[in-house]
């Protein structure tokens, strides 16, 4: 019998040329296969038989394709490039990338944050944007976001948050009236939900957006020396958002479709890496806590330490970017974690998600392994493939000794206190909130209300509603009383609201 496709190919060019110059296709034995397109068969009509290994295998590794999805960040994309230090921070620390002039090879995952894998990229949601360095002292990652600061400030109440974010466990739709619940009881978060509902939460590009690492790190010299600083992406290309009707329009894939475009025309993206440093004290004299990762430190010169560019989307996207395992916990000698309570949690939650979602071994990974040699003896585990041959896995010994020098040792610190679960001093929740509003243009300040209105509006509850107007009139006045007009809150209410407030948070220093 002469199947179609071979008739095609005789008829064409010839099966014996082709046979030549196409790869032979063979399971995953690397067995030649001689028929990939019917089943084998007990006659015309009789059944499929187990026999057939070539099929049973194929449907066995489709069965298999997916890995869980990230439990948030699920809808990313990725691009590889290179970092330049242009400046030496060997002043504060003995990170060795920060040497001026050497370049260290990158991966960069851009994402939204709830929205499932596979979702619109045009939804608003505060943008990921995480960095792996290859550094030559093994990897450094910078997990950090969009925007300069976050919602919550303990990294206790992140599941929480993120269950209210998600769709209903009954209706499995997202829903304000959720989500606003759990806000009206974290007035801390309203200076990133006026980040997230400004036109910075719909981004016209991942070229077009600032990155930031949120949280302050803690700096350490080559005598153990201690800073702290905070990190920032500055594009190159301008930052550039949409408006909420401009994003509605904006097609399901714009962003990796734009990222993989300019790329493709060369057009090579580029960021500058600008730090913020304080010293100890200088952080201990803020008017705030330092380590609170929903403040920003206004007013705290940056210093451009390096340009970051992006020139290679992966050849395979599963392998790559959804393979990719970010953490904050990948930290070099040189750079350690601040007190900061969510970067604490976060030390421990990334890596642990990612032994589950990709497994024990996936740092073995080509994306997630360092340019450097690993030396340890954790082993074994689903998928090992280190080609360890020696006797030795065990520390220390005497016949196969490893090196563990004492420039590499973390920094010290001295600690007194009462060990304790209690939130921080010094809240100070509206002041920024108040400084990033009125740092908006008539036009951007209009879109914050409409964006918000949308989603606030379809809040039943009418304190719930109340509440969220009154930080933000706590916020910003003007701002909260627009905001009232359009949600159909009554502003007696919200004068209330704040005064309960008040009551209940003698020490909060209100902004104006
Ligand atoms: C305690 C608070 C937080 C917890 C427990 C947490 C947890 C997680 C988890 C479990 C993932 C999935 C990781 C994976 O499957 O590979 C993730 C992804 C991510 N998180 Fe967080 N997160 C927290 C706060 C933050 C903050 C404050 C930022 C920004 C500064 C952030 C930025 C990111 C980014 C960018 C990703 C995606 C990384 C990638 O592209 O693979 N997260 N987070």
């Amino acid at each position: 019998m002469i199947r179609p496709l071979a008739l095609l190919l005789t008829l064409t060019v010839g099966t014996a040329a082709l046979a030549q110059s196409m790869p032979q296709l063979t399971r995953d034995n690397g067995a030649p296969i001689g028929e990939n397109r019917n089943s084998r068969t007990a006659g015309e009509n009789g059944g499929v038989l187990l026999e057939d290994t070539t099929l049973i295998e194929k449907l066995a590794r489709f069965d298999r394709e997916r890995v869980p999805e990230r439990v948030v960040h699920a809808r990313g994309t990725g691009a590889a490039g290179s970092f330049t230090a242009t400046a030496d921070l060997g002043k504060f620390t003995r990170a060795s990338l920060f040497k001026a002039g050497k370049t260290t090879p990158v991966f960069v995952r851009f994402s939204t944050v709830i929205h499932p894998n596979g979702s619109p990229e045009n939804l608003r949601d505060p943008r990921g944007f995480a960095v792996k360095f290859y550094t030559d002292q093994g990897n450094w990652d910078l997990v950090g976001n969009n925007l300069p600061i976050f919602f919550i400030r303990d990294a206790i109440q992140f599941p929480d948050m993120i269950h209210s974010l998600k769709p209903s466990p009954i209706t499995n739709k997202q829903d304000p009236n959720r989500f606003f619940d759990f806000f009206s009881a974290t007035p801390e978060a309203v200076n990133m939900l006026a980040h997230v509902y400004s036109n910075l939460g719909t981004p016209a590009s991942y070229r077009t957006m600032d990155g930031n690492g949120v949280h302050a790190f803690k700096l350490v010299d080559a005598d153990g020396n201690v800073t702290f600083a905070k990190f920032r992406w500055i594009s190159k290309q301008g930052v550039k958002n949409l408006n909420g009707a401009q994003a509605n329009a904006a097609h399901f894939n714009y962003l990796t479709d734009d990222l993989y475009g300019a790329i493709a025309a060369k057009d090579f993206p580029k960021w500058d890496l600008m730090v913020q440093t304080l010293t100890p004290e200088q952080v201990a004299a803020l008017p705030y806590n330092g380590f609170d990762d929903t403040k920003e430190w206004l007013g705290v010169p940056f210093t451009k330490v390096g340009t970051l560019t992006l020139d290679k989307v992966p050849d395979n996207f599963f392998e790559s970017t959804e393979q990719s395992a970010f953490a904050p916990s990948n930290m070099v000698p040189g750079i350690e974690a601040s007190p900061d309570r969510m970067l604490q949690g976060r030390l421990f939650s990334y890596a642990d998600t990612q032994r589950y979602r990709v497994g024990a071994n996936a740092l073995s990974l080509p994306i997630n392994a360092p340019r450097v040699k690993v030396v340890n003896n954790n082993q074994d585990g689903a998928l090992a493939s280190s080609e360890r041959s020696a006797n030795v896995n065990y520390f220390p010994s005497v016949v196969a000794p490893k090196a563990t020098p004492d420039r590499y040792r973390a920094s010290t610190a001295t600690l007194s206190g009462v060990v304790d679960a209690r939130p921080i001093s010094k809240t100070d929740v509206f002041t920024q909130a108040g400084v990033f509003i009125r740092g908006l243009s008539a036009a951007d300040k209009a879109d914050l209300i409409t964006n918000l209105s949308g989603d606030l509006g379809q809040v039943r509850d009418d304190r719930t509603r109340t509440i969220i107007v009154s930080y933000f009139y706590q916020a910003d006045a003007d701002l909260g009383t627009k905001l009232a007009g359009t949600v159909r809150v009554a502003m007696p209410e919200v004068a209330r609201a704040v005064r309960e407030y008040a009551a209940a948070n003698p020490a909060q220093v209100a902004s104006n």
